[in-house]
């Protein structure tokens, strides 16, 4: 362990060492000298749970509330029975599907709108399937509790049900995911049979399919005439017939999201959709309010928190401090004994050290 070997080889145990000592890669300079008494042999270094941690990259902090049962297509199920609301969010990374998760969220969702909010792309058609296999994996490992469910983006699935299935399998695989949704009515019904029947929960998605924008013309209400209406029946119709589990109604009116949920077996999980669907979706950054000011915000979305704000806040508080030197602190900093201070001064005193890299820059 070099960076610890050079930290001025100390006879004290590396685990109780100063944490600085760990936290930097110091390099002893080769004219600096310490008392003999100070160099002994490489101490052996032992991780353990109880070593205390001084950076902050610890992934998971303490659970807030009571451990809950993992949430299976069986507990969707009852709750559908017992017609007890699913509540259903998108997360998009580690620390999105944590707050999800520990938030008590029955599902996630993680929607190909990480095009949008976490990639920044202009929609969804462009992000691929590596990328949300990515996004998937960092949302599996926070989610001890909510089915989580990947979305497969425009392009891996639509060609067939082989392919359906393939990528389907890659999700579950390799995004580590315990469902997957796709866009589409009665036209992905063999698809969504293929994925089923290899024992993949399928989360169908009818109404607006915003995959499909350039041929609707644009992120429009479906189902708003008779006719359009009766579409958004039979594809949801369609769906449950080919084994999904449950389906996304997205903008369509409340009345018609009302009328498919009573004529279907299976839960409907509305946006935009009204409250008479059996579960209801949002896009975690919009009802956290984590974007800034003047942008577009659809009708049905609602605000729970200012979450942009309160970044902004502490982002340019921070700025101030550093550059009024507030921050840090002294309560920020590592302590040090004042016998080893002086030591190591000395040293450095001794060495010339100091005086060699002054004349150097003279
Ligand atoms: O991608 C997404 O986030 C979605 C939800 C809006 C349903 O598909």
């Amino acid at each position: 362990m070099p960076a610890i070997s050079a930290a001025i080889r100390s006879s004290r145990p590396v685990a109780t060492m100063l944490p600085g000592t760990l936290l930097h890669r110091s390099v002893r300079p080769s004219s600096i000298r310490l008392p003999a008494c100070h160099i002994t042999s490489t101490p052996t270094f032992t991780p353990s749970s109880t070593q205390a941690r001084y950076s902050s990259h610890s992934p998971m902090g303490a659970t807030t509330g009571k451990p809950r049962k993992k949430v299976t297509v069986g507990t969707i199920r009852s709750l559908y029975a017992k017609n007890e609301p699913i509540t259903v969010i998108t997360a998009h990374d580690f620390p999105s599907a944590l707050v999800a998760d520990q938030g008590g969220m029955d599902m996630i969702l993680v929607g190909d709108s990480l095009a949008m909010v976490a990639l920044g792309m202009e929609d969804t058609s462009e992000v691929l399937v590596e990328e949300m296999l990515l996004h998937c994996r960092s949302v599996a490992r926070a989610s001890k509790s909510a089915f989580i469910v990947g979305d497969l983006p425009m392009g891996s699935y639509e060609i067939g049900p082989e392919q359906g299935l393939e990528t389907a399998i890659r999700f579950v695989k390799t995004g580590r995911v315990q469902g997957v949704k796709l866009e589409g009515g009665r036209e992905m019904a063999p698809t969504i049979h293929k994925i089923t029947s290899a024992g993949i929960p399928v989360l169908a998605h009818v109404g607006l399919t915003p995959q499909r924008q350039n041929a609707l013309g644009g992120f429009k209400v479906q189902g708003k005439t008779a006719g359009g209406a009766l579409r958004v029946l039979e594809d949801a119709l369609a769906v449950q017939e080919a084994g999904a589990f449950a389906v996304v109604l997205e903008a369509v009116p409340a009345e018609i999201a009302r009328i498919v949920t009573e004529k279907l077996d299976i839960p409907t999980i509305g946006i935009g959709a009204g409250n008479a669907c059996s579960g209801q979706v949002l896009v975690q950054v919009d009802m956290t309010g984590n974007f800034p000011p003047g942008r577009f915000l659809p009708k049905f979305v609602k605000k729970y928190g200012d979450v942009w704000s309160e970044a902004m806040q502490a982002v340019e508080a921070y700025r101030a401090d550093v550059k009024s030197r507030a921050y840090p602190a002294a309560e920020h900093t590592y302590p040090m004994p004042q016998e080893e201070l002086d030591m190591f001064a000395n040293a450095v005193e001794q060495s010339g050290h100091l005086q060699k890299r002054k004349a150097a820059h003279a």
